[in-house]
């Protein structure tokens, strides 16, 4: 191949893998993210050697940015893996903020609790293992921000479960929503189905106000309105 086609290549979105940005321009866009410790490095060179499918550095700094644009106090994780999410959002939170933690998995969990340790995270953690929905049903309270970025085919559950324990004001984000590209492949899996319909619930909901953002594999961002 000439260096055209080879340079055409290099611009071509990564596909099923789960990165849908064009390799170059998001190259590019990490390059301007400079403000990582050794902690979130690391558990970025795990991601890549167990192929783990953390957010990455993009949307975790969104996620970081969002949550101080609101003033945010208390986020709950649906899903939280080792904690990478989770991390950045700890960066946002004042020391008596509170984050929670919820992870199917006891190994993914306690993982998470000794990078949280490393990294010297000073708000309020509570690291809780189980089913995120079981959790949050017995979880009091509102949340300023609800992230989810569970099972794909449990997503639409999220909208009458979740929505409702976000205040007004605050936002529910959810990972994955462009899922690879699927979501316009068809057919439908019921992983891609689960993105679909919670998309359509999402557009339709009168009391969110949504978009999608094309970061990584696609995060959606929905204000609760009323
Ligand atoms: C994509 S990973 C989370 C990555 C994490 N948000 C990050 O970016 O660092 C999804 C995690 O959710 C967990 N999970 C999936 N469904 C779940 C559920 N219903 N309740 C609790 N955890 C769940 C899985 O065990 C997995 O570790």
């Amino acid at each position: 191949m000439g260096p055209r086609s080879s340079k055409r290549d290099d611009l071509a979105p990564r596909g099923r893998g789960g990165d849908i940005v064009v390799p170059r321009i998001e190259q590019y866009l990490e390059s301007l993210e400079t403000t990582r410790d050794a902690v979130l490095l690391e558990m970025e060179r795990q991601a890549a050697e167990r192929d783990f499918p953390i957010v990455g550095p993009l949307v975790g700094r969104m996620l970081c940015l969002l949550a101080q644009s609101i003033g945010a106090r208390r986020i709950l994780e649906l899903g939280s893996g080792y904690g990478y999410s989770a991390y950045w959002f700890a960066r946002a939170l004042p020391d008596d903020g509170e984050l929670i933690l919820t992870e199917a998995s006891a190994e993914n969990l306690a993982q998470a609790k000794e990078f949280f340790r490393q990294g010297g995270v000073r708000c309020r953690v509570r690291f809780e293992p189980g089913d995120a929905f079981e959790i949050l049903e017995r979880l009091p309270g509102e949340f300023d921000i609800i992230f989810n970025d569970v099972d794909k085919q449990h997503y639409p559950s999220v909208l009458h479960k979740a929505i409702p324990r976000v205040r007004v004001g605050g936002y529910f984000m959810s990972d994955n929503m462009l899922w690879g590209g699927r979501v316009v492949d068809g057919p439908a899996e019921p992983t891609t189905e689960g993105v679909l319909e919670l998309t359509r619930l999402f557009f339709r909901a009168p009391n969110l106000y949504t978009t999608i953002l094309p970061l990584r594999d696609g995060v959606s961002v929905s204000l609760k309105l009323a």
